[in-house]
C-alpha cells in the first residue's frame, strides 16, 4: 500500500461539524457588512512580492521571514502568497483609480498565509475577514469600524471580548519617539533579550510588543509615545474617544500597542479574548494614511482591520452548541425497474418545489432502504416500488411523526402534500 498525503503543516481542512459554524459566521458576517454599507472586493491570492515588502515593511517579522514567496517559472517574477490582505486592497483601488469620485467602503474574505511556527490559533494558512474604508480622513469612520466589531461579537452572541485603543501619531511624532526609545533601551541593552536587541537597531517600536515576561518591567517603565503626539494627533484620538463614550463603549487604552504592521499612523486598536490562551486577538486594525501614496497612488486617507476566522469560530464553538446540519425534508426511496426510473424525475419536480431530497444511490432492498431513510434525520420518506409507478402515485411516509403515518399520493400532489404537512405542524 503506498503511504498516503497528509496536508501540509499549519494548513488545516475544516471538516462537515465544523464547516457549519464558518458558514453561520460568514452569513453573519455577510449581513453585518452590508448593514454598515460595505462592498465586497475579491482579490488575487498571489500578489507581487515587492507589494508587501514595500507596505508591510522590509524590517517586520512578516516580510523577513513569514512570507511564502517563490518565483514564476515561467517568467521569473517574485510572486508571494498574500499574508494579510489590506497591501491587495489599496494595490486594487489604485489600480482601478476606485475612490477616486467617492469614499469607498470595502470588504474581503479569504485565506492568508504566513510562515509561523504553528500553535493553538495560529496557522499557516488562516481566513480573515478584512474591511477597508478609503477616503476618510476624519475619526468618525475609525470609530464605526471599532463600534461594527463590538455589533459583530453581539451578533455571533460572543462575550468578553475586550477593546483595546492607542494612537501611534504621525511619522515625524513617531520619529521623535523613536530616537527617545532606542536611548532608553539603549541604556539597559544588556537586560534585553537577542530579540529584543535586534529589535532596538531596526524597529525599537516592537520592542512594547515582546511577550517575553522577562522584559515586562522594562517596557513598563518606556517612555510612552502620547508624550510626543501633536495637537492635530491628539485632536483625533480624542475624536475617536468621544463616539466611543458617546455611544457607551468600553475600551482601554494600551500605550504599548504598536501593531507588527509598518504602515499604521494616528488610531490603532485590538480586539482581544482570555478564552483562547496565547493567541486571543481575534480582531486588528487601524488607520494607514500613507500606504496609498506610498504604493504609487495619489495620497488618500484610509482605515480598516481585519479578523482571523478561525480565532473567533473557536469562540463561537466554546460559547455554544454547534449548529446542526439542516435536517434534509426528504429521503427518497425507489425499488424496482419503472420505480427507479420514475424516480429521479420525482425528486426533481420536488426540489422544483423548493423541497430538500436526499436520492438513495445505490440500490438494495426497500428494508435497507429504510432504514437509511430513518438514520437521515429526513421528515418524510417518499417511496416508490413498482407498484406506485404504474399507479402513477408514491408512498408518502412520515417518519418523525408518532405512529409513521403512510398514505398513498397522486405525483401532482406530492410536493403539496408535504408543503402542507410542514406548514401544519409549524401551527402545532
Ligand atoms: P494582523 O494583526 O496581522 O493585521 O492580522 C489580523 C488578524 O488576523 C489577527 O488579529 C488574527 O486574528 C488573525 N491572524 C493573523 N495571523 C494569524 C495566524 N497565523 N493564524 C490565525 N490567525 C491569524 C492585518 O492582517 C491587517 N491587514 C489588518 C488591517 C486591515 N489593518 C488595516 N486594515
Amino acid at each position: 500500500m503506498s503511504q498516503s498525503i497528509q496536508s501540509v503543516r499549519g494548513m488545516n481542512d475544516i471538516l462537515p461539524g465544523e464547516s457549519e459554524s464558518w458558514e453561520v459566521f460568514e452569513q453573519t458576517a455577510r449581513a453585518w457588512l452590508k448593514s454598515y454599507g460595505y462592498r465586497p472586493i475579491r482579490l488575487p491570492i498571489v500578489e507581487p512580492t515587492p507589494l508587501f515588502t514595500r507596505a508591510i515593511g522590509e524590517v517586520t517579522d512578516i516580510v523577513e521571514k513569514e512570507m511564502y514567496s517563490f518565483e514564476d517559472s515561467l517568467n521569473g517574477e517574485r510572486l508571494t502568497l498574500r499574508p494579510e490582505g489590506t497591501a491587495g486592497c489599496v494595490r486594487a483601488v489604485i489600480q482601478h483609480n476606485l475612490a477616486a469620485q467617492r469614499p469607498q467602503r470595502l470588504y474581503y474574505m479569504g485565506p492568508m498565509f504566513r510562515h509561523e511556527r504553528p500553535q493553538k490559533g495560529r496557522y499557516r494558512q488562516f481566513s480573515q475577514v478584512g474591511v477597508e474604508a478609503f477616503g476618510f480622513a476624519g475619526p468618525d469612520i475609525d470609530a464605526e469600524l471599532i463600534l461594527m466589531g463590538a455589533r459583530l461579537w453581539s451578533d455571533l452572541g460572543l462575550e468578553g471580548v475586550r477593546l483595546e485603543l492607542n494612537s501611534l501619531g504621525q511619522p515625524g511624532e513617531r520619529a521623535n519617539y523613536r530616537a527617545e526609545l532606542v536611548a532608553y533601551f539603549g541604556k539597559y541593552a544588556d537586560s534585553l533579550d537577542e530579540d529584543s536587541r535586534r529589535r532596538l537597531r531596526t524597529n525599537p517600536l516592537r520592542i512594547l510588543d515582546s511577550k517575553n515576561p522577562a522584559m515586562r518591567e522594562l517596557i513598563a517603565g518606556a517612555p510612552k509615545l502620547t508624550a510626543h503626539l501633536g495637537a492635530g494627533s491628539m485632536a483625533h484620538f480624542e475624536g475617536v474617544q468621544q463616539v466611543l463614550r458617546d455611544v457607551g463603549l468600553a475600551y482601554e487604552i494600551n500605550p504599548r500597542l504598536v501593531r507588527g504592521l509598518d504602515y499604521y499612523n494616528l488610531t490603532v486598536f485590538e480586539w482581544v479574548t482570555d478564552r483562547l490562551g496565547a493567541q486571543g486577538t481575534v480582531c486588528a486594525g487601524g488607520r494607514y494614511d500613507g500606504l496609498v501614496e506610498q504604493l504609487g497612488g495619489k495620497p488618500m486617507p484610509a482605515c480598516g482591520f481585519a479578523m482571523g476566522v478561525e480565532r473567533l469560530v473557536a469562540l463561537m464553538r466554546e460559547s455554544g452548541d454547534d449548529p446542526e446540519p439542516d435536517a434534509m425534508d426528504v429521503y427518497l426511496v425507489h425499488q424496482g425497474d419503472a420505480a427507479s426510473r420514475l424516480a429521479p424525475r420525482v425528486a426533481e419536480s420536488l426540489r422544483d418545489a423548493g423541497i430538500g431530497v436526499l436520492f438513495h444511490c445505490g440500490g438494495g432492498s426497500f428494508k435497507s432502504q429504510m432504514k437509511k431513510a430513518d438514520a437521515s434525520g429526513a421528515a418524510f420518506a417518499v417511496i416508490i416500488g413498482d407498484d406506485e409507478a404504474g399507479a402513477g402515485e408514491v408512498t408518502l411516509k412520515a417518519l418523525r411523526a408518532e405512529g409513521n403515518e403512510q398514505k398513498r399520493v397522486g405525483l401532482d400532489r406530492v410536493a403539496d402534500e408535504i408543503m402542507n404537512a410542514f406548514f401544519d405542524g409549524d401551527d402545532a
